[in-house]
């Protein structure tokens, strides 16, 4: 979380009394940055996705404050970034794309408008250094003013599926997601169990969704329904010889 700067809050305070949605679609925000440019800190994050570098996420993310974040259900969503009102620290036209990775906790120990920036209601994006400095020139600044538009996110190859969990439990993270990103429902079935149908996983945390349904050794499909309310089979993404800990990649993309 970025450092408060005493001498640009009259400024942000005019500017928040901005909000909202322009004619062109992009709506106001704030955005400040974690970690150092390594991106080490982003790892791990609230919507349960692991090692972005690995994943495909990269350093292209940004942890969202409790009114985007909407308890995990805007994880993997996509957003256009530009830092607006200020030629003196905005990159002039730059506008840069990240993926929802993380929450940005409130803080209710500091005013909304000194420190407390992901404090609800407040539409803040605290982003991975090195997204930020993308929009930003430099880190002197730590906090921005900025304008936002959701995007389709451009993923390459299939959407994947970690199997994480134990014989009696099974978590699924469902992550590298096209299209709007943002999953909201899951199923998954047996392939060769003529009495499996279509079993609904509940969301457990972020992008990880859950099942006590016994699958080890089944040959497993999954469906995964996004927030637009567009569905894709992975069918028989996921041999029978599975195992804990492994991540499949299926043949789908929204
Ligand atoms: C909230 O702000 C206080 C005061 O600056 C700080 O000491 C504390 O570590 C912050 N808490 C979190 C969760 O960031």
């Amino acid at each position: 979380m970025a450092k408060t700067l005493g001498f640009f809050m009259a400024l942000i305070a005019m500017a928040s009394m901005a909000v909202g949605r322009d004619s062109t679609g992009w709506e106001n925000a704030f955005a400040t940055f974690y970690g150092d440019i390594s991106g080490g800190e982003t790892m791990e994050g609230a919507c349960g996705y692991g090692d972005l570098f690995k994943q495909g996420y990269g350093l292209d993310t940004a942890a969202l404050s409790t009114t985007l974040f909407n308890n995990g259900h805007t994880c993997g969503a996509c957003y256009e970034l530009k830092c607006t009102n200020n030629p003196e620290w905005c990159i002039n036209g730059k506008t840069t794309t990240i993926t929802a990775t993380n929450f940005c906790p409130p803080n209710w120990s500091k005013p909304s408008d000194m420190g407390g920036w992901c404090n609800p209601p407040r539409k803040h994006f605290d982003m991975a250094m090195a997204a930020f400095l993308k929009i930003v020139k430099g880190t002197k600044v730590g906090i921005v003013p900025v304008q936002y538009r959701r995007v389709k996110c451009v993923k390459k190859g299939g959407i994947k599926f970690e199997i994480k969990g134990n014989p009696y439990w099974n978590l699924v993270l469902v992550y590298n997601v096209g299209g709007v990103g943002d999953v909201k429902g899951v199923w998954v079935k047996k392939m060769g169990d003529v009495k499996s149908g279509w079993i609904q996983m509940t969301r457990n945390w972020g992008q990880n969704w859950e099942t006590g349904e016994g699958l080890r050794r089944w040959r497993l499909s999954f469906r995964v329904t996004v927030s637009d309310g567009r569905t894709l089979n992975a069918l028989g993404v996921v041999p029978a010889n599975w195992n804990f800990g492994q991540s499949f990649e299926s043949k789908v993309q929204f």
